[in-house]
């Protein structure tokens, strides 16, 4: 794996139809990169993004991702041309690639990345935007941003998931507000509701969701990884279940771990005393 990743670094950036990729010091800011249609979902794109993911992966440029749109959207939802009336036309197979392909980025890849990822929302976040922005681990967004559950103003339920995503962020008072008057909201009630971690003023946004991606890029991104996704796993298992899955999972962890960050951070708080475990994190260098 080590030879793969190493290999990959000497890659051009994946993307660059209707996705950005941008690498900086760790952090691969990802952005959906159709302005002219305020990023919409198009088949393309989704294509690419599952193409992005795909590479960003295994590449050491990134350690964690950061998820936004180009312009004044983060993204206007599912294209209402290329992703509806055009497949409106498709034969039943294809309706099926169609939606897949959207699916498998949205919430199948997008939730069990194996690299921490941050939605930044920037502006217009509509329909199916909802379904990556809720299945980016965290979520950050502008003040100034507006979000809708637009579908019943143009006849539609929210289907792609949309309706679950919400439903899994908010609280029913919230999301059948929402979903049943379509009525938009800024960043600041997004964060009063939980959709989002916070929400800051626009001209703040990209400083604030850089400093929280290089916070997690401080820590062990083995014992990271398997924390996010033993946490989107265990959601749906009972006490039991996951008593013996996370211990399980907690031993694989540190066995596997490559820095041995469970015997460092021991070592440095019972027998060296350099720091605290409640307080800090334990020094990766040594
Ligand atoms: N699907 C396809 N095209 C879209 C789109 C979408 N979801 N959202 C915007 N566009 C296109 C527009 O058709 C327009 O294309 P054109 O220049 O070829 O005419 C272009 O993007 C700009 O859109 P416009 O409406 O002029 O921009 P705006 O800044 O005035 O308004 C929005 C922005 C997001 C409020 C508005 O475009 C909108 O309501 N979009 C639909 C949002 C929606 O309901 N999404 C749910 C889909 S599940």
């Amino acid at each position: 794996m080590a030879e793969t990743t190493k290999a990959m670094t000497d890659q051009p950036a994946p993307g660059g139809k209707t996705v950005k990729v941008e690498f900086d010091n760790g952090i691969a800011w990802v952005t959906l990169n159709r302005p002219e249609k305020r990023n919409a979902f198009s088949p393309t794109l989704n294509r690419e993004m599952l193409e992005v993911l795909d590479a960003l992966e295994v590449d050491d440029r990134c350690g964690a991702l950061i998820l936004t749109g180009a312009g004044n959207s983060f993204s206007s939802g599912m294209d209402l041309k290329e992703y509806f009336r055009e497949v409106d036309k498709a034969t039943p197979v294809e309706v099926n690639r169609v939606r897949r392909e959207s699916m498998a980025w949205q919430w199948r890849r997008l939730q069990f990345f194996p690299k921490p990822t941050i939605a930044m929302v920037n502006g217009w976040c509509f329909g199916g935007a909802f379904t990556p922005l809720v299945s980016c681990d965290l979520a950050i967004a502008a003040d100034e941003a507006t979000f809708g559950l637009s579908e019943i103003n143009w006849g539609i339920i929210p289907a792609g998931n949309v309706e679950k995503a919400f439903a899994e962020k908010v609280s029913q008072s919230d999301a059948l507000y929402y979903l049943m008057t379509g009525e938009n909201f800024g960043g600041r009630k997004a964060a009063q509701m939980r959709l989002v971690n916070e929400s800051v003023p626009l001209a703040q946004l990209r400083t604030y969701t850089e400093q929280l991606a290089r916070k997690l890029l401080e820590k062990n991104p083995h014992v990271l990884s398997a924390i996010k996704l033993s946490y989107r796993r265990l959601k749906e298992m009972s006490w039991d279940v996951a008593e013996e899955y996370l211990y399980a999972k907690a031993q694989e962890t540190y066995s596997t771990d490559p820095e041995q960050g469970r015997k460092k951070g021991m070592t440095q708080f019972l027998d060296d005393k350099s720091y605290r475990p409640g307080l800090a994190n334990y020094s990766r260098d040594e």
